[in-house]
């Protein structure tokens, strides 16, 4: 790989420590995947941020970095372990909030913005069309290379956090036109009316379309909510991070229709629904906001729960950014919500968590959700809002 003077100085260390590492990991990364030079990044989104998946040997890394490395570009955190503010309140033990924010201050320390969310887009992480950024997280990741036709590899956190510091990545993958093709050809014949028939979508195209870019005809409208729910769950479940889809994502007409194909009925989705529910009725985790929920979402919550009572013995969580909560606070919607018993879960989410063995049965909108928390032993359903809703109130699974 080619780089410039300044690069190579990078590199050498006259930067100090942490850059000299970064430079390392990009460099390293660059030659396996025949980049011929680094470019310029507009933004980094990071993940690995829950303790949890950290342990001590991730936060004395982050520690290390963080004695001389400040990031270069905008760069937004991914989801923590636990609500920044309200960790009491959702059952986490003191011994594991004290190592969380101690991960979080080494990132504060670096000059990352504590975002602590997988909506970066939604407050203010907006790269442009054509823009090339660093982000890690599957499903903003998906996001930003198929709804903003930005352009990102699939970064883990480590060669996010080298990309902030050195505000530069690797040249290859999703950044190269020829990389950003569609390779497969997916007509859709089937009705999506509901949030999680978008999860379900994803579950099936994400299996037909393993490690490929679809491009999906038959859909004719999608607003931002489902577009980010099928972005988590068509990667989850096994596509590449990017696709298409006609008349509604940018870039789809000027893709050049794939020869394999396949078509996906309103069949395939109910299979999708059939292996992504278990066995269950009784309710005592009902979780939505993965990805984290709009400031729309909350108010469809607050709408549904009005004057109902979460019932004992079960808990409604909604994830969502602490920025999107600061909007449902001024409007209402988060008074309503915890006088029914719900509870905010800013800054976190199901999966990363410290959730294993706390719940027994899950229910949420999300099919990325379920797939994070069969890992965490639970039985899980997936349904509309109204569905989940219902669920925290009765504690049960009504079909
Ligand atoms: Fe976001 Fe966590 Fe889901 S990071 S996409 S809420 S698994």
């Amino acid at each position: 790989m080619e780089l410039t003077k300044q690069e190579q100085a990078m590199l050498d260390g006259k930067e100090g420590y942490a850059v000299r590492k970064s430079m390392e990991i990009l460099t390293a990364l660059g030659e396996i995947f025949g980049a011929k030079s680094l470019i310029d990044v507009g933004s980094v989104q990071v993940a690995g941020v829950s303790y949890h998946n950290l342990g001590d040997a991730g936060l004395e890394f982050l520690n290390e970095l963080a004695v001389d490395g400040r990031v270069k570009v905008l760069t937004t955190l991914n989801p923590a372990g636990m609500d920044l503010e309200n960790w009491e309140q959702l059952g986490i033990s003191p011994e594991f909030a004290q190592k969380q924010n101690l991960v979080i201050d080494a990132f504060q320390r670096m000059g990352i913005l504590i975002s602590c969310t997988c909506t970066p887009y939604l407050i203010g992480n907006l790269p442009l069309y054509g823009e090339h950024v660093a982000w890690s997280e599957s499903s903003a990741v998906t996001f930003a290379n198929s709804v903003l036709g930005a352009r990102t590899n699939r970064e883990g956190g480590p060669s996010a956090l080298a990309a902030a510091f050195v505000g530069k990545t690797p040249n290859y993958g999703l950044h190269l036109d020829e990389n950003r093709a569609a390779d497969i050809h997916i007509q859709i014949n089937a009705d999506l009316p509901k949030l999680s028939d978008w999860g379900a979508l994803g579950y099936v195209i994400g299996r037909k379309a393993e490690n490929k870019i679809p491009y999906i005809t038959g859909i004719k409208t999608a607003d931002l909510d489902k577009l980010k729910s099928f972005c988590a769950s068509v990667v989850t479940y096994g596509a590449k991070p990017l696709f298409y889809i006609k008349g509604v994502t940018p870039g789809a007409e000027q893709q050049i229709q794939p020869e394999q194909s396949c078509i996906i009925e309103q069949a395939d989705l109910k299979g999708a629904y059939d292996a992504i529910n278990d066995q269950v009725s009784d309710i005592d985790f009902v979780c939505v906001g993965c990805p984290h929920c709009s400031i729309k979402e909350i108010q469809e919550i607050a709408e549904l729960i009005r004057d109902k009572k979460v019932k004992d013995g079960t808990e409604l969580w909604v994830a969502t950014s602490r920025t999107a909560k600061q909007l449902a606070d001024k409007r209402g919607y988060t008074a309503t919500i915890e006088e029914a018993g719900g509870k905010f879960a800013c800054d976190t989410c199901m999966a990363v968590a410290p959730l294993k063995g706390r719940f027994k049965a899950l229910a949420t909108t999300s099919a990325k959700g379920c797939f994070y928390s069969r890992q965490n032993l639970m039985k899980t359903k997936m349904g509309s809002m109204k569905e989940c809703v219902e669920a925290a109130v009765t504690g049960k699974w009504n079909n």
